[in-house]
């Protein structure tokens, strides 16, 4: 491998963001130029290699996000996203060539239903391919294409023209599933038969950039990764168009808890994810729903009395992960009609309340009786009942 973007280790999975993106493209996600400039800061605090900044043709107010979080990033790589044309692709480099280690990223639509779009035959979408990444690269030694569509298009068509960006100079060839199309076998077989069939291959990095459509996003993406793929394309909290883009949080702790199945590392400091999480679904208007995997907020919560004790006896029992290494303090023991009388015990001890055997009964059918009544019991509820049950007694 030559090219200096390709990570010297092998297991290096690179992360690119594009929250400020493909998220920013969901409808009415729209963020403020300050939010993003903060999104961008939290993201380059947190590991991420390559954020994807905006598409800086499409408004001044995404050129103007590019070229400031360009400016005022320190450590990922910048990229904005540009069509297969000069116009963009000039605008893109005007925006991001301020960064420490900027990137343009172009694309064109190669599959049957997207070439129709422009009217453009085989040949002469090859063509422009050629002359568009070429251009690029006269501009800027960091070039990632994209043939949109990937996954429906032919795979001799994609084979060529992936072949004709990578001489044409690209450095990171993305195969984006644009519409969740894909599941995870085919997503492998799709990369491992690019390594194979395109001279060139093993110069470049693969990405694979997942949509969510059938909820396979992650899978897809690690399948990919399992395959030879060594960039993910992803967003905060799987924001993004439709149903979404990959989530990285999904993508970050998966490949830290079965790193035994799966030895590939980020540069994710996994301790920062709740932090963003909360933040992005604030700046976007996308609350995170709450059994999302990782970031929903019953992600670490437990009710039933079986889960509770074992949580209380040993957390591993019914947890895959610590809540520290996602940022979060502790777990959730949620107190409610399922939850039983060691975890109304253990909840009694943290609000400094230590009752005899005999009260503690009284209390706990007090609590089961209000718990068949409320969805949730408050710590203020229990104080109470232990009141109640002071005067009774
Ligand atoms: O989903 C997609 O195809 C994209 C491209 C612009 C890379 O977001
Ligand atoms: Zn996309």
């Amino acid at each position: 491998m030559t090219s200096n973007i390709v990570p010297s280790d092998p297991g290096r999975v690179l992360i690119f963001d594009t929250t400020l993106r493909d998220g920013e493209q969901s409808p009415g996600a729209t963020m403020s130029h300050e939010e993003k400039l903060e999104i961008a800061q939290l993201l380059d605090e947190m590991g991420v290699d390559i954020i994807e900044a905006g598409f800086p043709i499409a408004s001044e107010g995404d050129f103007n996000a590019v070229s400031e979080i360009a400016k005022l990033s320190k450590n990922a790589t910048i990229c904005g996203l540009s069509r297969a044309n000069f116009k963009d692709i000039d605008r893109c480099w005007e925006a991001v060539k301020h960064a420490n280690s900027p990137r343009i990223h172009t694309f064109i639509g190669t599959s049957p239903l997207h070439r129709a779009i422009p009217n453009l035959d085989q040949d002469q979408m090859a063509e422009r391919i050629h002359e568009t990444v070429t251009h690029a690269r006269n501009l800027c030694d960091n070039i990632q294409w994209s043939p949109m569509d990937a996954t429906r298009t032919e795979h001799d068509y994609l084979c060529r023209v992936v072949e004709i960006a990578i001489k044409a100079g690209a450095t990171t060839i993305n195969i984006p599933d644009t519409v969740g199309y894909t599941a995870p076998k085919e997503s492998a077989d799709l990369i491992r038969m690019l390594i194979e069939r395109v001279p060139g291959a093993d110069e470049i990095v693969f990405a694979t950039h997942c949509h969510n459509d059938l909820g396979m996003a992650t899978a897809n993406s690690l399948a990919a990764v399992e395959a030879g793929a060594r960039q993910v394309e992803c967003t905060i909290n799987g924001l993004g168009e439709r149903a979404g883009n990959t989530a990285l949080e999904e993508v970050a702790m998966a490949l830290k808890v079965r790193h035994d199945i799966m030895p590939y590392t980020t540069g994710i400091d996994t301790r920062k994810i709740m932090n963003i999480s909360r933040r992005v679904a604030s700046v976007s208007g996308f609350p995170v729903q709450f059994n999302k995997a990782i970031v929903g907020k019953n992600a670490f919560a437990h009710e039933s009395g079986i889960h509770q004790d074992g949580m209380l006896k040993n957390a591993e029992t019914f947890e895959i992960m610590r809540p520290e290494d996602v940022g979060l303090a502790a777990t959730n023991l949620v107190m409610g009609k399922h939850s039983g009388r060691a975890a109304l015990k253990d909840k009694l001890k943290q609000l400094g309340v230590e009752l005899a055997d005999n009260q503690l009964m009284d209390v706990f059918t007090r609590f089961k009786d209000l718990a068949d009544r409320k969805k949730e019991v408050y710590d203020d509820d229990i104080l109470a009942l232990v009141r109640v049950s002071d005067d009774a007694t």
